[in-house]
């Protein structure tokens, strides 16, 4: 039993050091007030929920119709029996959203992630990366035989750099995070994309927090800043916004899609989505293309609390995304002020080193179209009372 013992030694070391992870409980669903074991009722301020569409009834009827219609699962991945009309349908859905030529859905976008860089990529070739890009392509580009590069968060000399030091490999891919979900930060992808350009690289975007969030249209973090058309080839997921349940795609040029559909391996081994989020994830995009309210709200609602909290003299980080970071220093102040915050109703996650960079632990708020002003207001206000508590509010 020594495995058993040395993984229980390291179990006790996070416990004692405060970085055990608890999971609450919740008996709800997703929303914007969640019932969770123990605190009741509480104000949802910590979720990829974005659009409010986690328990929307008009994906749930959907996804109830996708069960009924095409069963519970199909016991297959996609190229043995796992395909249905309905997931060329989602695939098609998709592309159109994007103007792409052609999608490919995996599991989750962390599938899909997985399963682009060490497929496109071998040894001749060179991937450049954010240093602060998502696990998911951090671990993608390590299964890639390609040369690795990486560079400083939205540094673009430090980009240039990395595009310098691999200018002799054949082909050259640029992959960064539209969104970076600690900071709420964008990627400057109009230099980017020059720098793309001017290299002669491939860029990948992964949207997963800016796709149905960013955007007039909610096409994402291209759309927000100009560049849409710009880029190569997107991976996002079907998991946060766009109804919150699972999948994730990438979505691109029809031969990069057609080569994945041939060789990608989370795609060729692993099991096809089920209909029933299929479905639901179809109705999603109904709604966000039909229905541009969901986005107005969301837009309305990530400015005031913004607004409202800076005016407080709350330390918010600056920016334009639902997610809105409000930096505390200390690690452990961060995790009791969010402890505190759950008992006075309001569920927000606190982060601390080594997930964020040493003194900089922070609260992850993260806004929804669901939110009520008074959702707001109430959470705002509960921020202050314990800000102040804790002396990080003045
Ligand atoms: C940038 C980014 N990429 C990928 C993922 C993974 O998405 P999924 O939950 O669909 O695997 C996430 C989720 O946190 C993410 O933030």
């Amino acid at each position: 039993m020594s495995l058993i013992s040395t993984l229980q030694t390291e179990l006790d070391q996070m416990a004692a050091a405060g970085t055990l992870k608890r999971e609450l409980l919740m008996k709800s669903p997703q929303g914007a007030v969640v019932d969770v074991e123990g605190f009741g009722d509480v104000i949802m301020l910590t979720s990829n929920n974005y659009l409010g569409l986690a328990d929307h009834p008009a994906i749930v009827e959907a996804s109830e119709k996708g069960e009924r219609d095409y069963g519970y699962g199909l016991a297959s991945v996609r190229f043995i029996c796992g395909t249905q009309t309905i997931h060329r349908k989602l695939e098609e859905r998709i592309a159109r959203f994007f103007g792409t030529e052609d999608t490919i859905l995996y599991g989750s976008c962390w599938n899909a992630n997985e399963g682009l860089f060490q497929t496109i990529a071998q040894e001749q070739d060179a991937i450049i990366s954010d240093e602060l890009n998502h696990a998911s392509i951090i671990d993608g580009v390590r299964l890639a035989k390609a040369k690795k590069e990486r560079y400083k968060n939205r540094d673009m000399a430090d980009l240039r750099r990395a595009l310098e030091a691999t200018r002799d490999s054949r082909n050259k891919v640029i992959v960064t995070d539209g969104v970076f979900s600690m900071e709420g930060s964008l990627a400057p992808l109009p230099e980017i994309v020059d720098l793309a350009a001017e290299y002669e690289a491939f860029l990948v975007v992964d949207d997963s927090h800016a796709t149905g969030v960013l955007g007039n249209t909610g096409r994402g973090t291209g759309e927000e800043l100009g560049v849409f058309d710009k880029i190569d080839a997107h991976t996002s997921t079907l998991g946060k916004a766009l109804g919150g349940s699972h999948g994730g795609f990438t979505t691109g040029p029809k031969t990069l899609i057609d080569y994945l559909r041939q060789r990608s391996r989370p795609y060729l081994f692993s099991n096809t989505l089920p209909p029933a989020v299929v479905m639901g994830s179809i109705a999603a995009f109904d709604l966000l293309e039909n229905d541009p309210s969901f986005l107005t709200r969301l837009r309305e609602n990530t400015t005031y609390f913004r607004q409202q909290l800076t005016a407080k003299g709350v330390n918010v980080r600056e920016g334009i995304h639902p997610i809105v970071p409000i930096i505390i220093g200390d690690t452990a102040k961060a995790i009791a002020i969010s402890a505190e915050l759950l008992t006075r109703g309001v569920y927000v996650s606190g982060f601390g080193f080594p997930v964020v960079p040493q003194g900089a632990a922070r609260l992850r708020c993260q806004i929804s179209a669901a939110h009520t002003r008074d959702h707001l207001d109430r959470a705002i206000d509960a921020i202050v009372e314990v800000g102040r508590k804790f002396e990080v509010v003045g």
